[in-house]
């Protein structure tokens, strides 16, 4: 069955400051049952705006590129079916799709995430031990497994208040750069220490466990709980335990 729907898109670009200039225009195009909002973006690039500028590439949840703001709330547009979209969308009312208010945009749907990509190089990697032995327990590998899910969409990024109100993209490395940490903090053959980088570089401090970002990972990684929480305890214990400085001092530790 093939019924209307209306949709208001953000159109616009940055100016010669930068400063995101555009408005929100209506589409209305005709909805086949089974669709999802990144149909529907490509529906109205057809039949309206061939010029309407989206990122996307599996359409399964899994290249992390399709990420903007649908009803306000950040997600995925190649996994957020329409018919749960108009359902939380009163009637006669448009839906809003907007890009990640957090990053700089660059057109339409499309936003800047370079930070990202340049934090990334600043994150030492894995380091071994010199003689390798690849061997380790299930429990261990579980232990990161979680993390290694993670698409880099960066819709957790987008929604920490941290960045998103405060712009703390300078000291604070965010809730996804926090799970490659715990990935590599966790790892059982690792044998790097990146605890200072993480309290002084990366402002774990500044995370105050509000759970946004875990609410809307589309990839259910616990990132508050399984990855910021743990790294929060170890720089606790390496710098502002006394009982576990002074075992640390004696050679206890
Ligand atoms: S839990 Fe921390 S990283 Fe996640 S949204 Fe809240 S402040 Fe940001
Ligand atoms: S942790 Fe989740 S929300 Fe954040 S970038 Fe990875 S998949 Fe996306
Ligand atoms: S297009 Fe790849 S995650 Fe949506």
């Amino acid at each position: 069955m093939v019924e209307d729907v209306t949709f208001r898109v953000f159109r616009g670009e940055p100016d010669e400051d930068g400063v995101p200039t555009g408005e929100m225009i209506d589409y209305t195009v005709g909805m086949d049952e089974g669709m999802v909002v990144l149909d529907v973006i490509h529906q109205i690039q057809a039949e309206h705006a061939p010029d309407l500028s989206c990122r996307w590439n599996c359409k399964a949840g899994k290249c992390g590129s399709c990420s903007a703001e649908v009803n306000g709330k950040p997600r995925l547009m190649c996994m957020t079916r329409m018919e749960d979209i108009m359902e939380e969308t009163s009637e006669n009312t448009p839906v809003i799709v907007k890009p990640m208010q957090a990053f700089p945009l660059t057109k339409d749907l499309v936003t800047d995430v370079q930070w990202a990509y340049d934090l990334n190089k600043t994150i030492t990697p894995l380091r071994g031990p010199d003689e390798m032995d690849w061997k380790f327990d299930q429990i261990e590998a579980d232990r990161v497994q979680e993390f290694r899910s993670c698409i880099e969409c960066m819709l957790c990024v987008n929604t920490c208040h941290v960045m998103r109100e405060h712009q703390l993209f300078d000291e604070f490395a965010g809730p996804r750069f926090f799970v490659r940490l715990a990935n590599l903090e966790m790892h059982p053959m690792d044998e790097e220490n990146r605890l200072e980088m993480i309290k002084d570089d990366f402002g774990i401090g500044y995370c105050n466990i509000t759970r946004c970002c875990t609410e809307v990972c589309p990839a259910g990684i616990n990132i508050t709980d399984n990855a910021i929480i743990p790294l929060k305890e170890r720089v606790v214990t390496e710098y502002y335990d006394p009982i576990a400085m002074i075992a640390k001092k004696i050679g206890l530790r």
